[in-house]
């Protein structure tokens, strides 16, 4: 298992990755990619555009889909009518429960804050922790240890009365006034395995808080709605409030019909769309897993109700291939179907594609994508108003005058098929990526140590990030051997005869192994040298990042051995 802090150390020393604002002391939530971050993130975007619309063939029936369809795309604007957010739910129900702390005066994710009971002097408290697994493990023991006034060679005067179990959860005898289970959103919760038991009144009278020093410093839990606000135009007051948006779907959904007019698509299509999300986080964390500012990859696709299941199980399988085709195999990814409990607001069905990171505790995933079916839920909600579930069905949120809570567009959104003569509101699958989380994953799954000969022969040990050539930000850097007899000439005519086609680099300073040490360390999978050989037969040798082969081509043939290798696939 690699370590964490070596990769975020590699990404900040290479320019993958810097926190933003950093000269500032940094802002927490918020990420600035560097000149190869930048490149990459480009690079799995654009496969995602790729692989997803302007590559896909709406003239054959794709390996497990039910029918051939179509792909269109969008790139809506960030800040959306303010009744976007209402109709969609997201203004009432898109919100994480935190409690503060009065002592310390810092805000948490209530389903975050981890704890032990412990007893000693007579004592029994539930120490916590904002930490996982071990570090947690670790945090509660140091804290018991100030709390009950030992010193670390008393540690064994510490009775340990429970594991490490979530403050949400507690079901003891001074808590069962919990009352009722309430229906949450735990969609966020991505890592959560248990519900949360939200009350008005939390007896936290023996807890100590993550940062405090005394006891029962914690408050009741609360809503926190994750939207962050704006105000466009001159005037701030509450008419001109609006919103940044928290995901990219809705603007595919106000479109729909838009696309419909303005194109020739027809049912089954989908509509994608990349671009920035906000979300007001209580906790970011774990590098750029949760920001506050991301990029979101999503597709909408809209079929008729009775192949939905089909297609939720297409896109399903399909989202899960492209990351294992791009290099995340193996045990780390996994697909994983939500139990009922887990299912959000609109949600019939929802599968989530996840990685173990490695900041999570061992067995623990994250979410790379979650693949939904949607229903009719949206383009309904736009039409009518905001849903609510009744019984098996969804029904208008009526206000205390029996009124709709939130009044939808009052617009037809349904589907006419002019060849059947049925008209029917779409269902919608939506597979939605985070490409933010699949860079660092796909930065987690690169990272490799191993050992290899220096330039001399001698085994030394090497830091290389093993990327999927299409992904790579470097597809190949070219160096003269040495610095004379012609090479620099001939290694500067390779150079631009491939840089309008790919990202490539040139170097020509030190010792060449330190040059492919570099390289490697960056995941640039081919190295180009020109040598002696090149100024008698025109050849030059290819050496390949992982496995260290080289090979010679001729010197006109390099572009169509990248071109051939990176669309292979393999370095
Ligand atoms: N339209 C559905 C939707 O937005 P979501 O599960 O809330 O669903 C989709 O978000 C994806 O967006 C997640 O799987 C994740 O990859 C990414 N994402 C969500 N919140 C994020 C955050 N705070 N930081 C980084 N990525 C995030």
């Amino acid at each position: 298992m690699m370590d964490m802090d070596q990769l975020v150390a590699l990404c900040r020393r290479r320019g993958f990755l810097f926190q933003s604002s950093e000269i500032y002391g940094g802002l927490n939530g918020f990420w600035d990619y560097g000149p190869l971050g930048v490149e990459l993130k480009r690079n799995i975007r654009e496969a995602w555009w790729r692989d997803m619309v302007s590559a896909h063939n709406e003239l054959v029936v794709p390996a497990g889909a039910p029918t051939a369809y179509e792909m269109v795309g969008l790139d809506c604007a960030i800040i959306m009518h303010p009744q976007v957010w209402k109709v969609s739910g997201h203004y009432d129900l898109f919100s994480d429960m935190m409690v503060d702390c009065r002592e310390s005066k810092k805000r948490y994710r209530f389903d975050q804050v981890c704890g032990r009971w412990v007893e000693a002097k007579g004592q029994r408290v539930f120490v916590t922790s904002e930490g996982l697994g071990d570090d947690a493990l670790k945090d509660i023991e140091e804290k018991a240890i100030k709390f009950y006034g030992l010193r670390a060679k008393q540690a064994d005067q510490l009775q340990w009365a429970s594991g490490l179990e979530p403050l949400a959860t507690l079901d003891l005898p001074q808590m069962e006034s919990m009352r009722e289970t309430t229906a949450v959103d735990v969609e966020a919760a991505e890592t959560a395995s248990f519900t949360i038991r939200p009350s008005k009144e939390y007896d936290f009278s023996r807890v100590l808080a993550p940062h405090a020093k005394m006891l029962g410093t914690l408050t009741d839990p609360r809503e926190f709605n994750l939207m962050l606000e704006t105000y466009p135009g001159p005037i701030k007051d509450e008419a001109n409030r609006a919103f940044l948006r928290p995901e990219t779907a809705q603007g595919i959904f106000v479109n729909f019909k838009n696309v419909l007019d303005s194109t020739r698509v027809r049912i089954p299509f989908g509509i994608a769309q990349v671009g920035k999300s906000f979300r007001n986080e209580i906790t970011p964390r774990n590098f750029t897993f949760r920001s506050r500012e991301f990029e979101q990859m999503e597709i909408e696709f809209f079929c008729h109700p009775s192949t939905s299941r089909a297609w939720y199980q297409y896109w399903r399988d399909r989202r899960y291939r492209w990351y294992v085709e791009l290099g995340l195999a193996g045990e780390r990814l996994r697909l994983r179907d939500h139990e009922a409990a887990e299912l959000s607001h609109y949600s019939c069905g929802t599968a989530d594609i996840e990685y173990a990171f490695p900041f999570l505790p061992p067995g623990q995933f994250g979410e790379l994508e979650g693949i939904a079916h949607r229903g009719d839920f949206d383009l309904r909600s736009h039409m009518e108003g905001k849903l609510v579930r009744q019984g098996d069905g969804l029904v208008v949120e009526l206000d205390a005058e029996g009124k709709p809570k939130y009044r939808g567009s009052g617009k037809d959104l349904a589907y006419f098929d002019d060849q059947t003569k049925e008209r029917y509101v779409p269902h919608v699958i939506e597979p939605s990526a985070g490409a933010d989380r699949a860079t660092l994953a796909f930065l987690c799954e690169a990272y490799r140590e191993d050992t290899a000969p220096d330039e001399h022969g001698v085994p030394t040990a090497r830091v290389f990030m093993k990327f999927h050539p299409r992904l790579a930000p470097v597809k190949a850097a070219v160096f003269p051997l040495v610095k004379k007899d012609g090479m620099p000439e001939i290694a500067r005519e390779i150079y631009a005869e491939l840089k309008p086609h790919f990202n490539v680099f040139y170097d020509e300073k030190g010792a060449v192994g330190r040059r492919y040490r570099r390289q490697d360390e960056i995941g640039t999978p081919f190295c180009i040298t020109v040598d002696g050989q090149t100024l008698a037969d025109g050849t030059v040798t290819i050496r390949d990042r992982d496995t260290l082969q080289q090979w010679r081509v001729h010197k006109k043939d390099c572009l169509a051995e990248l071109r051939e290798r990176i669309a292979r696939g393999n370095s």
